[in-house]
């Protein structure tokens, strides 16, 4: 395949800023459309992405029946509101395409798994976009990890803890989000510390979630806006705020959660990881590994910072639909992450640690 013919569908916020620019950077991929329910305004994101990068207009269509219908494409980006991921994954995997899909891979475990058979069945490049596993100083704290530095992780904390950061539109609805912080940005967090703590089999989960801060509106304050016109001053509220989990596994290690969109406290905004191991432990933002060599107790402050991730991310799954080589964050993580995210719902609904069924 010399080049990809890549489509877009839900070309909002994240697929502007995001996806669209990555792939433009590759002479192997062409972008061959888009589809939107808001059409449109999306015909003229397709003219200005054109008259920008030199390339031709994608066509923009409302459904990926009728993409697909008129346009030959290999590989779907898809970037719309949670609710719909596992609709359009599905529908791009009976038409045999490659798919990138945005985060979470579902809201629901049941029909994560599904999604998980059936890419498999397909067995063609599918993808979860973890973006975070593609930063670059995530990359050399995974290295310490693999060369066995940390020995056994037992456990871990994590956060993304911001004061007031509830993005707008779509987020807060839980009809469309599935879920708050919890799903958004959480995700997030307990995806890449499970990563990095080698993905260990969830045993239980004991989870929190609160509506305590809500809409309170404060000036000079900037957060994510979604492009989608609906619930864009978060009329709909009907998520949590925040949330915090601690998860068992079975290979006796234990991870510690807790993620808000507002919440009365400094701010925080950044992903933070800790791991602590047999033989050393490490954080992420501050960039640290802890150990002890030659006697003594020894501090490391690597070079690296976030990188271009989201590019490293397309690069890595387009070199998956390119050479069929395996993908760090498949449908079968994606499910089981999801896993995990529902468990800590249920019990947090509940008040009481549920275990794996
Ligand atoms: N990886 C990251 O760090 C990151 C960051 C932000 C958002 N995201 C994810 O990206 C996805 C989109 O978020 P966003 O902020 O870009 O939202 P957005 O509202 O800006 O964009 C969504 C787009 O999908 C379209 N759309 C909505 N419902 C649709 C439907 N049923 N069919 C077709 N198109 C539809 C909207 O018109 C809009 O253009 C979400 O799943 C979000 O979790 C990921």
């Amino acid at each position: 395949m010399d080049k990809v013919r890549v489509a877009i569908v839900g070309v909002g916020a994240i697929a502007i800023n995001s996806h669209l620019p990555s792939y433009a950077k590759r002479n192997d991929v062409e972008i061959v459309g888009f589809v939107d329910l808001e059409t449109e305004r999306v015909q003229q994101i397709a003219k200005k992405f054109a008259e920008d990068n030199g390339r031709p207009v994608p066509g923009v269509y409302s459904t990926i029946e009728s993409l697909v219908e008129h346009t030959s494409v290999d590989a779907v980006s898809i970037c719309t509101p949670n609710a719909t991921h596992v609709e359009y994954a599905t529908k791009a995997l009976h038409s045999g395409l490659h798919v990138l899909l945005e985060k979470p891979m579902s809201t629901s475990a049941k029909e994560a798994k599904a999604l998980e058979q059936l890419a498999l069945s397909k067995g063609i490049t599918a993808m979860v976009g973890m973006s975070h596993r593609y930063r670059e100083d995530v990359t050399l704290l995974k290295r310490f990890i693999d060369a066995g530095d940390l020995g056994d992780i037992y456990y871990a904390k994590t956060r993304i803890l911001r004061r007031r950061g509830t993005p707008k539109g779509w987020f807060t609805d839980l009809q469309i989000s599935g879920g708050g912080p919890l799903m958004d940005i959480g995700v997030h967090a307990l995806d890449l510390t499970w990563w990095l703590m080698g993905m260990p089999k969830i045993q239980s989960a004991n989870g929190f979630m609160i509506k305590g801060v809500e809409n309170e509106k404060v000036d000079f304050n900037r957060s994510w806006e979604a492009m989608s016109s609906t619930n864009k001053q978060n009329e709909v509220y009907t998520t949590e705020d925040f949330a915090a989990a601690f998860l068992r596994f079975e290979n006796n290690s234990a991870l510690q959660l807790e993620v808000s969109w507002a919440l009365n406290g400094p701010e925080d905004d950044a992903l933070k990881v800790e791991l602590f191991g047999s033989r050393g432990g490490l954080t992420l933002d501050p960039l640290r590994i802890y150990g002890a060599t030659h006697g003594v107790l020894l501090n490391t402050t690597p070079t690296a910072k976030l990188g271009p991730f989201f590019e490293h991310e397309i690069n890595h799954f387009i070199d998956g639909v390119k050479n069929g080589t395996a993908v760090i964050s498949d449908f079968s993580q994606g499910y089981e992450v999801v896993r995990m995210l529902n468990m800590i719902v249920e019990s947090a609904q509940i008040g009481r640690e549920i275990a794996a069924t």
